[in-house]
């Protein structure tokens, strides 16, 4: 048997007090300043390309959304690459693909975690036509029945370039996060993707940039920018 890959779990669970757990309390507390008018609680976490940190920034931010009180949902919404149920070791025999294909109940797929008031909807097995799944009326009204439960949902999703899911889930969510991998992504892709969810009215909440440099025993941390017209 193959050796199953051991996936660390988000550092907000692990390690608390951790310099990179305070910048994930303050990703979320900007969130919250930019939506003082508007209530925002459903988002969006996205990116160019792969292995830039759009599952850690879903999961971290759920996690300490959720331990500041807020009832949480992080939903597996890469059903290319599906990572959540890896991050949190749980089973993804069931989630998001069964619920919308309406093979299981919804309660029966959104699991618990070992952090309070934070739930998981995993993946579920990768169907054959995600493009169309997150963009069908299913998914238009599964999320429009977990806001009445939830306070703050937060959906991991594919990238925005390569694949028209993430444009397409815009249309049920009320902002987008976009994580920029400062020593890797390319600038004219994020402003090509950014200008692609502009497109499609997405409101850009703000920009997270990952791995970036900041002091020599510090090696990485998190900005932040509220700046709704991110300029790259
Ligand atoms: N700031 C960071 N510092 C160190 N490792 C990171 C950081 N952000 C992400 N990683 C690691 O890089 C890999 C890819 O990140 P991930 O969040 O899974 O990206 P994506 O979901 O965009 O593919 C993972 O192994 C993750 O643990
Ligand atoms: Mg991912």
């Amino acid at each position: 048997m193959a050796m199953r890959e051991r996936m660390q779990k988000p550092i907000s669970q692990t390690n608390p007090r951790s310099p990179i757990t305070e910048s994930y309390r303050t990703i979320r507390t900007n969130i919250q300043f930019a939506s003082v008018v508007d209530e925002t609680s459903v988002i969006l976490v996205t990116s160019t390309a792969p292995g830039e940190g759009k599952t850690s920034t879903a999961s971290n931010l759920a996690v300490v959304s959720a331990a500041a009180g807020k009832k949480v949902l992080l939903i597996d919404a890469d059903m290319r690459k599906p990572q959540v149920h890896q991050r949190f070791q749980v089973s993804n025999l069931f989630g998001l693909s069964t619920v919308l294909i309406r093979e299981r109940a919804i309660e029966s797929c959104i699991v618990q975690t070992e952090t309070e008031n934070l739930f998981l909807l995993t993946s579920g097995p990768i169907p054959p036509n995600p493009a169309e799944m997150l963009s069908s009326k299913a998914m238009a009204e599964l999320i429009e029945s977990l806001r009445k439960v939830y306070d703050f949902i937060v959906l991991d999703t594919p990238p925005t370039l390569s694949v028209s899911d993430t444009l397409n889930l815009t249309r049920v969510v009320d902002g987008v996060l976009f994580v920029v991998d400062s020593q890797r992504t390319n600038r004219n892709l994020v402003r090509r993707a950014i200008q692609s969810l502009q497109q499609v009215d997405a409101r850009v909440l703000g920009v997270v940039l990952n791995r970036a440099k900041r002091k020599k025993n510090e090696s990485y941390y998190y900005y932040y920018s509220s700046d709704t017209s991110v300029s790259v």
